[in-house]
């Protein structure tokens, strides 16, 4: 029996030529990292993959959530991975940290950080194996999660696991936070299925509102799920990238299956993020390892499948769920979905709503016009005033 910590740290510290891909001489430098941190026995393993422009560690260690060593680790890499950036003259280098050098916990500082504690114990009764699916999203807020997290654990339409399975059936409980609360975590607990209307009146706006945690209602109440909800303006105060968050998924044997938690994702479901975080975009799962360099920063996300021993050793080999031809036809849908709707440009709901670019220069530019706003004697009036002549 053995306590392991799966934790997965993510951040945006430089790309090549826009909001791409980390180098190759970056991504090497984490890896090295990583393996001598395994190699010292701070970690039980280490698996370092890129989304997009982001970085991501996914990691086991025994030291719990929030251990200061293993998030000054992740830290510290990503400090060596900007200094290469910088070197290289990426563009972006440090986007995402944000702080100058956190004290402990890294939470609240930029990197995206999900995390799970459990027991692993192959003689268990209820979780002799652990499998896990870690996804890694680029171009979105934490609020993308929502729809396919309420799909599986509210929908049987989505996920027949919770009609077929009894220890399912005995429901979950749903942690979601208010991201804009930004001096203290505010977050409610709601079990559903009893209370999904009351989740989704919260999910219906992911802007604010994000699924953080998910728990199972049976026997020993163990955590399914963890998501990274915290929101960069909120640190910053202003835009300087998007969340691009990651989730950890425990599954099979009393957590839903991998091929039911994919499923939303066939939908491409419209997200806040892609072009400067300020639109509205279908997401599409990609395999890991995709750089970004479709129109408008198409969201993606992309889906690892692990097995661990008991141990916590997991990386030796993995499924790409994304990558396999199962998801081709999808991402061809996508990109058709994403071109319909950049047609209508800037007009309404194809740009983010206006609670999200208040973190932008739309702000000066409104305030600019504000200027020059009259307001005209009567309302049912239709006369305008003269034009002034020089
Ligand atoms: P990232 O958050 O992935 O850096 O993207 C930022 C952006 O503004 C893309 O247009
Ligand atoms: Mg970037
Ligand atoms: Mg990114």
């Amino acid at each position: 029996m053995k306590k392991i910590t799966l934790s997965v740290i993510k951040a945006d510290v430089g790309s090549i030529g826009g909001h791409t891909k980390p180098s190759e001489k970056m991504l090497a430098i984490v890896r090295e990292r990583v393996k001598d941190a395994v190699s010292r026995q701070l970690l039980f393993d280490g698996y370092v993959s890129h989304t997009g422009d982001d970085i991501a560690l996914t990691m086991t260690h025994g030291r719990g959530n929030d251990a200061p060593e293993i998030h000054q680790f992740a830290w510290e890499t990503f400090l060596l991975a900007t200094k290469e950036a910088q070197k290289s003259g990426m563009y972006g280098a440090g986007q995402d940290l944000l702080v100058d050098a956190p004290a402990g916990n890294i939470r609240g500082a930029g990197p995206a950080v999900a995390e799970i504690t459990f027991t692993r114990d192959p003689q268990s009764k209820d979780r002799p194996a652990e499998a896990f699916l870690v996804f890694f999203a680029d171009k979105c807020g934490p609020g993308a999660y929502n729809y396919p997290l309420y799909s599986v654990f509210c929908d049987p339409m989505h996920d027949g696991g919770l009609l077929l399975n009894a220890k399912m059936r005995k429901g979950f409980t749903l942690t979601i936070i208010d991201m804009d609360s930004k001096d203290n975590d505010r977050i409610i607990s709601l079990d559903v299925p009893e209370r999904i209307w009351d989740a989704a009146v919260l999910l219906q706006n992911p802007d604010r509102f994000a699924i953080e945690a998910v728990h199972s209602r049976f026997a020993s109440h163990e955590q399914i799920a963890s998501v990274s909800a915290t929101r960069l303006h909120n640190i910053a105060g202003k835009y300087t990238g998007k969340d691009d968050p990651v989730a950890i998924l425990r599954t099979q044997g009393m957590f839903p299956a991998p091929e039911e938690i994919v499923e939303p994702f066939m939908l491409g479901h419209f997200v806040t993020g892609d072009a400067r975080g300020s639109h509205v975009m279908p997401i599409m799962p990609v395999a890991i390892n995709t750089a970004v360099a479709g129109p408008y920063c198409l969201p993606l996300v992309s889906a690892l499948g692990f097995s661990m021993d008991a141990n916590g050793i997991f990386s030796t080999e993995y499924v790409d769920f994304f990558g396999n031809v199962a998801w081709d036809a999808t991402r061809l849908k996508i990109q058709q979905k994403a071109e319909e709707w950049r047609k209508q440009g800037f007009i309404g709901p194809t740009m983010a709503s206006h609670a999200e670019l208040s973190y932008t220069g739309i702000v000066d530019a409104l305030a600019e016009l504000e200027k020059e706003f009259v307001t005209r004697g009567g309302k049912m009036s239709t006369a305008y005033p003269s034009p002034s002549v020089a």
